[in-house]
């Protein structure tokens, strides 16, 4: 039994770093950015369209993202027609590596609803 725990330890390790993007995502973004159809805050896909409309490379588009986040500025948004109509995105107090993750994982998915 004890040479079984470090292979539990590892495999659970792998399974759980996957998908913290998507987990920090659904848990802190998805109330306001629903995935397709907007509400209160442009739509997951619009975000990603746009994003990927001006920053091509995955580097670019995760740096530019976890960089706005952190301090919503009107001057450098992208969608500002978005702050218009819906007001400026609040201030969320998460740390770049996390913004950085979700960002990664907005960049890969593929949203389909
Ligand atoms: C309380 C609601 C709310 C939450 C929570 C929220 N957002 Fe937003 N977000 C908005 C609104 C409203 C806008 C549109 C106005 C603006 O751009 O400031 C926006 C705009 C954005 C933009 C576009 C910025 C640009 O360049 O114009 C990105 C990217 C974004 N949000 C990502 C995120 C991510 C990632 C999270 C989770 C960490 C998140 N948002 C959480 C409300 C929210």
């Amino acid at each position: 039994m004890k040479k079984l725990l470090p292979l539990i330890f590892f495999s659970f390790s792998l399974s759980s770093a996957a998908p913290l993007g998507e987990t920090l995502f659904n848990g802190n973004c998805i109330t306001c950015h629903t995935i397709s159809v907007p509400n209160s805050a442009p739509s997951t896909k619009e975000l990603q369209a746009r994003y990927k409309k001006t920053y091509e490379s995955k580097e670019a588009f995760v740096s530019a993202m976890a960089t706005w986040i952190i301090k919503p500025n009107a001057k450098t948004a992208l969608m500002p027609e978005a702050i218009s109509k819906y007001g400026l995105m609040p201030e969320l107090g998460y740390d770049k590596q996390t913004l950085e993750e979700i960002a990664s994982y907005l960049y890969d998915v593929r949203l389909s609803q």
